[in-house]
């Protein structure tokens, strides 16, 4: 995973909590590195779960609430890192409906060793996209706080719910988004 994820994740524990609670899950998580990750280097994803873990213990709040408010920060992040990806977008569907054949294109040939998911979609309706996230890391809560921060970017209310389902044959996460 590229540092850049946990660069933002550290961000995000220090201001929503505090600069003890990143300390002490930099401690108990047992970093290679100890806590230093530079941007663009590349890390074993394994150890953003395990500071997770070790932060949902800490502050009594579920790992997939975490891996939620997370999403929804990095959106946030995304919006003043890549402003070139917002231009001429004025709706979240369209935004949504480009991570997959354009953003991260691009992110890829930015880091070649980015892991990314895959995401197929299929919209229902003006008001109803459903998404099919396929990644082996399993993080379909990250992708729901990101689509959360993307709605809120967008100005718009709506909910989003995830269900185990299949894509042409391959486990998949169902993530349906209905706008209000
Ligand atoms: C400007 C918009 C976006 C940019 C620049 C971006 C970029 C990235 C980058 C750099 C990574 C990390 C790759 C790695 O660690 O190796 C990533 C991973 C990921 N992205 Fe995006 N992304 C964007 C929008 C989104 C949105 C809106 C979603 C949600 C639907 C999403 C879903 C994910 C997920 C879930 C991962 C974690 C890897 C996995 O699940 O396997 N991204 N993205």
């Amino acid at each position: 995973m590229k540092g850049m994820v946990f660069t933002e994740f550290m961000d995000m524990v220090e201001e929503v909590f505090s600069a003890d609670i990143l300390e002490d899950i930099i401690e108990k998580s047992d970093l290679p590195n100890e806590g230093a990750y530079t941007a663009v280097g590349s890390y074993d994803h394994q150890e953003i779960v395990r500071m997770m873990s070790n932060l949902s213990e800490a502050v009594a709040i579920p790992f997939g609430t975490l891996l939620e408010v997370f999403g929804k920060h990095l959106f946030g992040r995304f919006t003043e890192r890549y402003p070139a990806f917002f231009e001429g977008v004025s709706e979240p569907f369209v935004f949504l409906k480009k991570i997959d054949n354009y953003i991260h294109v691009e992110v890829i040939k930015l880091y070649p060793d980015a892991e990314l998911p895959r995401f197929y979609h299929q919209q229902k309706s003006d008001k109803e996209l459903t998404m099919y996230y396929l990644s082996s890391r399993h993080f379909e809560d990250l992708a729901v706080g990101l689509i959360h921060g993307c709605l809120a970017h967008f100005n718009v209310t709506g909910e989003v719910t995830k269900s185990e389902a299949e894509y042409q044959g391959q486990e998949a996460i169902e993530i349906t988004i209905k706008l209000f």
